[in-house]
């Protein structure tokens, strides 16, 4: 063991619940999965790569906003003792808060991807800082159960990258309550959140030159077959992504190329030539519509920060 995963607190999220949610999205109809799923360690490299791709500006555009709003990150780390972030990926974004905030204490990653913990923990730890930094995976939909009482000093709670917008809107709703249950006052919330825009600069973002994100969508295919020993095949499938307008959301499913039998668990599946298998939506929202939702789950003085040409917002809240 190494110093980075000792100081991981490991709740085995996916222990069971990849198998059973599997089964459950192949037996809906319309067919689908969650997009947590992604993230096991090649699925969790996919997206670092997808991170730097040219037409995906989410990551280099919110980095932007954080490093522009470096003195203000600073002046909260006057009262701020503690920042928690979820879905925390590599870690990168949490770097940037770090060096912004002279007087922070403690730094906790959440994330499902063992992998990212890790990483996060490793590329922070060679940092010479007197900052303790923590890793919890979990799934961060019971981070309000992991964290009640656990860190009861002044904290900010970051969740960045748009990952809410993976969530549904009412999802989002009872997610931001449970978070204002679990805050106390004077603790404070940022959201980073991928705002509408025209609908040519939001697909490219899913359907990149390269493939990447054809490759970390059928990644699911693969994750599914190595796990959970069913026979599917990653060639049968295709990387569908579109912006639905209706809906405000990019949604990324996999198209079959064939029709594919197979039983699972006693289940017979069946998966038709050209039945797709939804496997995400991202939402877009405008920055007064995530505003409005904090604000009805207890949140006041919100401010928003953006970039220069409004692609992207961090929302800040506090309770
Ligand atoms: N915040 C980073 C990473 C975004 S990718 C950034 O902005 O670049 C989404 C991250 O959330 C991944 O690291 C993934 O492993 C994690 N994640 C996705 N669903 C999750 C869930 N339900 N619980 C915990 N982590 C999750
Ligand atoms: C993590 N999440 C916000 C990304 C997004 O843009 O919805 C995941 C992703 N899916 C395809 N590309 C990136």
């Amino acid at each position: 063991m190494n110093g980075s995963e000792s100081n991981i607190l490991d709740l085995k999220p996916d222990l069971g619940n990849f198998r059973s949610e599997f089964l459950r999205g192949m037996t809906s109809s319309p067919k689908e999965l969650n997009p947590k799923f992604f993230y096991d360690e090649a699925g969790s490299r996919l997206f670092d790569e997808i991170t730097g791709l040219d037409e995906y500006y989410p990551t280099r555009t919110e980095i932007s906003i954080l490093k522009s709003h470096c003195k203000d990150l600073s002046d909260i780390s006057s009262t701020v003792k503690t920042v928690i972030e979820l879905g925390s990926g590599n870690g990168e974004k949490g770097e940037i808060l770090i060096n912004c905030m002279p007087y922070l204490k403690k730094y906790v990653f959440v994330d499902i991807s063992a992998s990212s913990l890790e990483k996060a923990l490793r590329s922070g730890s060679s940092k010479s800082s007197n900052i303790v930094r923590k890793g919890i995976r979990c799934d961060f939909s019971t981070i309000d159960r992991v964290l009640s009482g656990m860190f009861p000093e002044t904290k900010l709670l970051v969740f960045l990258g748009s990952t809410l917008g993976n969530m549904e809107p009412a999802e989002v709703d009872n997610f931001l309550l449970r978070m204002a249950k679990v805050l106390n006052t004077g603790d404070l919330i940022a959201l980073g959140v991928d705002l509408r825009k025209d609908i040519r600069i939001l697909e490219a973002a899913y359907n990149d030159s390269k493939g990447v994100t054809a490759k970390f969508n059928l990644n699911i295919i693969r994750r599914a077959q190595r796990e959970l020993h069913v026979p599917l095949n990653v060639d049968d499938f295709t990387h569908l992504a579109f912006y639905n307008e209706k809906k405000s959301r990019i949604e990324m499913h996999l198209v079959s190329r064939k029709n594919i039998l197979f039983e699972m668990d006693g289940v017979k599946i069946v998966i038709k030539k050209g039945e797709t298998i939804h496997t995400e939506n991202s939402y877009k929202y405008s920055a007064d519509e995530l505003s409005d939702k904090l604000e009805r789950a207890g949140f006041h003085d919100i401010t928003v920060w953006k970039d220069p040409g409004a692609n992207f917002a961090i929302i800040n809240g506090s309770k």
